[in-house]
């Protein structure tokens, strides 16, 4: 097979394809990506890729190339994993890269192959595509669309053993190709889905949809336990007990980011709109809505805490948008981190992984890559991103090193006790008994 387009899913996918024992053809136009490749080292950070990688490279089932060759005429299959970033004009998503791809392929594939794209698509890219391979090759391809659910952070495992394998197919032809490459999975009893090309592609987003509006759903649920006085974390603990609801992806917070849900849904919205359904996309403008909302929040709460914010000192504490990857797109630790420099406060970001690509984007943000020193003569702390040292960190430790001021805790994953122990005044998103604790404090330091 192969498998062009060697971003986070492309690369993943290819190197779990491998894994299955496949034999694979990884393809991108980046030649400093494919070199990276072949000398074994992946160019993103995902626990265990990199073991699979050496694994597969050294049995001889993967290949990087910048372009097709020789071998691409005798793939059964070529995966589609290029990226849909959201286009520069709108919230859709731009699907030139897909148009591209297929074009430098045409000229490699065989009839019988099957193209199946893995790209998160708007509904109905898959019948453009088919249309555009018969306006030029003269004859109906087989086209599978083949979406994937992986997670960052546990990318390797989410190919390896899905939830689900869903393939929706043009014909039966691709359908029975994607099964027999599926076979050991489905032998161990992943169930498969098979559907049509529309229904695959809008599987995908309606899934993304989903988690978004879930973690909105919570956050409404935090506004409201701010004001009421209530504790939103035990409340989720609470409503998660009933598996109609479930406890998964409950968490309030600063919201939801990454590369696909805030992109996903945009463009959802932008699909829905297209096709006449003003009506229908409410909801997920309010999903976003509410989402883009609570990264306000900590700023809202240090400036009725502390009245200005102009120069002050101030810690993000994580940049990635969550928390075992370097991945910063459309972080919400970052967009913080932008809303505190707004209010005239100086800002220092820490994080264990991305700090070389914060300072690459973000010329406005100080960086420091050691923990003790990151924390010294802080004001503000925001925990932005729950990576695992900070929930580990002993608060009597930093507190040594700098004047104890107030915690924002960004994602409910500190310890509160310990926090106010060591002196720190403390207050958590979606808690209401918190912030008008501290605020009473705040307001008698004041007066
Ligand atoms: C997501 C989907 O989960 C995955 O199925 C799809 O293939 C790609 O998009 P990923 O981007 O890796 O995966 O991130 P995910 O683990 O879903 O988290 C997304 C965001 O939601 C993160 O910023 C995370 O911090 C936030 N989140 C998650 C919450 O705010 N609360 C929660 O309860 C869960």
């Amino acid at each position: 097979m192969t498998v062009i387009g060697l971003g986070y899913l492309g690369a993943t996918s290819a190197i779990a394809f491998a894994k299955m024992g496949h034999q694979v053809l990884g393809i991108d136009p980046d030649q400093a990506k494919v070199r990276a490749l072949q000398s074994g080292s992946i160019p993103f950070f995902e626990p265990g890729l990199d073991n699979a990688l050496s694994e597969v490279k050294s049995n001889g089932k993967i290949r990087f190339a910048s372009s097709h060759d020789d071998e691409s005429r005798k793939a059964n299959v070529h995966f589609l994993c290029v990226g849909t970033p959201q286009s520069k004009v709108g919230l859709s998503a731009d699907t030139s890269y897909l148009f591209t791809a297929v074009d430098e392929l045409l000229p490699y594939l065989a009839k019988d192959s099957v193209i199946a794209g893995k790209s998160t698509v708007p509904v109905g890219t898959a019948d453009l595509l088919i249309e555009h391979i018969r306006n030029i090759k003269g004859f109906l391809p087989h086209l599978s669309w083949n979406p994937e659910f992986l997670q960052e952070g546990r990318a390797l495992e989410d190919s390896l053993y899905p939830n689900r394998i869903v393939i929706g197919s043009s014909d039966r032809h691709s359908t029975w190709t994607l099964r027999q490459l599926y076979r050991n999975q489905i032998e161990e009893g992943i169930p498969v889905v098979e559907t049509d090309l529309r229904t695959a592609e809008l599987v995908k987003v309606a899934a993304n949809a989903f988690l978004a509006t879930k973690i909105s759903f919570i956050n409404l649920m935090a506004e409201v336990a701010e004001v009421a006085g209530a504790d939103t974390a035990e409340l989720a603990k609470a409503i998660g007990y009933d598996d109609r609801i479930g406890s998964k992806f409950l968490r309030n917070g600063i919201g939801y980011g990454g590369g696909c849900l805030p992109k996903d849904l945009r463009s959802f919205v932008a699909r829905s709109r297209e096709l006449g359904l003003e009506d229908s996309v409410g909801l997920l403008e309010q999903v976003e809505a509410i989402n883009s909302r609570r990264r306000n929040r900590p700023v809202e709460i240090a400036k009725e805490y502390f009245g200005s914010l102009v120069g002050k000192e101030v810690l993000i504490l994580g940049a990635s948008f969550k928390p075992d990857t370097d991945d910063i797109r459309d972080s919400p630790s970052l967009e913080v981190a932008e809303l505190f420099v707004g209010e005239g406060a100086v800002v220092t970001v820490h994080d264990p992984m991305s700090l070389p690509k914060v300072s690459a984007t973000y010329p406005t943000l100080r960086t420091q890559p050691d923990l003790e020193t990151a924390f010294r003569n802080k004001e503000v702390v925001v925990l932005g991103t729950e990576w695992g040292q900070y929930k580990q960190l002993d608060p009597a430790s930093v507190s040594i090193s700098s004047r104890p001021g107030l915690i924002i805790d960004g994602r409910n994953a500190l310890d509160v006790a310990a926090w106010k122990q060591a002196g720190w005044a403390f207050m958590a998103l979606g808690n209401g008994f918190h912030q008008v604790e501290e605020k009473s404090q705040s307001s008698q330091a004041v007066a």
